[in-house]
């Protein structure tokens, strides 16, 4: 039944990850056709973004070595975006050479995931950044920064707001168009999300330009959404089936599942472009091919 809530948008960008932050956590090395099949199955549901790759270090991520052929092998159809995750001017050029439009930066709010996970500290990490995006923008490329450990550290415990404004606004001043605020350990609670999303207003980056990245590990990834929807954020990133982790922080587990993201927002009668059914039918077939089922309540559901 759909009943609305005010204070909500009207329609939810998603912003799916399954692809990349779910596939790159797999043990399992998914065959690229089969990667193909589910960028392309996850196109069919309605999804309109699809965060298909990475173009890092293979040894790093050895899950998404096969980023090139990967590319060759997804027909791109006119009315999707397929951005890829770049962490350097080596990551830029090979994401250039295969025609992608939309790029990602990461940064860490953290020194210590900024270390593990860039092998930089957060200085040095910013200026490895600085030249891709200059040179993204000057080639005509769409560029979003995404900011981790947003609500917590797995290594440093509590993040204060003010260290996060900090790393945001200087991601955004390098000249993203879009910042995703990743709770990559999912810890946070929706008074933290709504409060970080506040102080990030107060300092110049409005929720009109923000996302939001919630890993489930606690349960708290739709709460915490729902609070991020009614601050004003209207880009919501999500996994289909609630594949996802991050190798690089082990008490990472799945992002927000897309499917329970899309009930949630069908309830509440907020247009996302989805057809629930037909995304589920895509996290059913995947589980299969990983040979575990999903963990996202709504697609257990829908399968009884
Ligand atoms: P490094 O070892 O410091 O690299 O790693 P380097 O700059 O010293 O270069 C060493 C070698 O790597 C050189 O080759 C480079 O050419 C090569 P050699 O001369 O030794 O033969 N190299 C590359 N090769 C291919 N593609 C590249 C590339 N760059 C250098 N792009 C580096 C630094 C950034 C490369 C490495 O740390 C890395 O690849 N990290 C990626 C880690 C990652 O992908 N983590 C997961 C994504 S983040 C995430 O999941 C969080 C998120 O979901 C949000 C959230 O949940 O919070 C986004
Ligand atoms: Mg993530």
């Amino acid at each position: 039944m759909r009943v609305p809530l005010d204070g909500l948008p009207e329609r939810v960008t998603i912003y799916e990850v399954g692809p990349r932050d779910g596939l790159q956590n797999e043990k399992a090395i998914v065959p690229v056709a089969d990667k193909a099949e589910f960028v392309a199955r996850l196109a069919g549901a309605g999804l309109r973004t699809i965060e298909t790759t990475s173009f890092v270090h293979p040894r790093w991520v050895p899950q998404l070595a096969d980023a090139e052929e990967l590319l060759g092998a997804v027909t791109r159809d006119p009315a999707v975006r397929y951005p890829v995750l770049v962490p350097n001017e080596h990551g830029l050029d090979r994401a250039l050479a295969n025609g992608i439009t939309e790029i990602a930066i990461f940064g860490s709010a953290t020194e210590t995931f900024a270390r593990r996970n860039l092998n930089r500290t957060v200085e040095e990490s910013l200026a490895m950044f600085a030249p891709v995006v200059d040179r993204a923008r000057a080639e005509g490329l769409w560029v979003r920064g995404y900011v981790s450990m947003v609500c917590g550290d797995p290594w440093e415990g509590d993040v204060p707001i003010e260290q996060v404004v900090s790393v945001a606004t200087r991601m955004m001043d390098l000249g993203c168009s879009e910042l995703s605020l990743g709770d990559t350990i999912g810890v946070g609670t929706p008074g933290q999300v709504t409060a970080l999303i506040e102080a990030l207003a107060a300092a110049g980056v409005g929720a009109d330009r923000l996302a939001v990245h919630f890993h489930d590990t606690y349960g708290q990834a739709l709460a915490n959404t729902l609070a991020a929807l009614r601050a004003g954020v209207t880009v919501v990133d999500a996994s289909a089936g609630g594949l996802g982790g991050c190798p690089y922080a082990e008490s990472a587990t799945g992002n927000l599942p897309t499917e329970d993201l899309v009930w949630m927002l069908d309830g509440l009668g907020v247009e996302t472009g989805v057809d629930l059914r037909r995304l589920a039918e895509t996290s059913r077939w995947m589980a299969a091919r990983l040979g575990r089922p999903s963990p996202s309540r709504v697609v257990q559901a829908l399968a009884e």
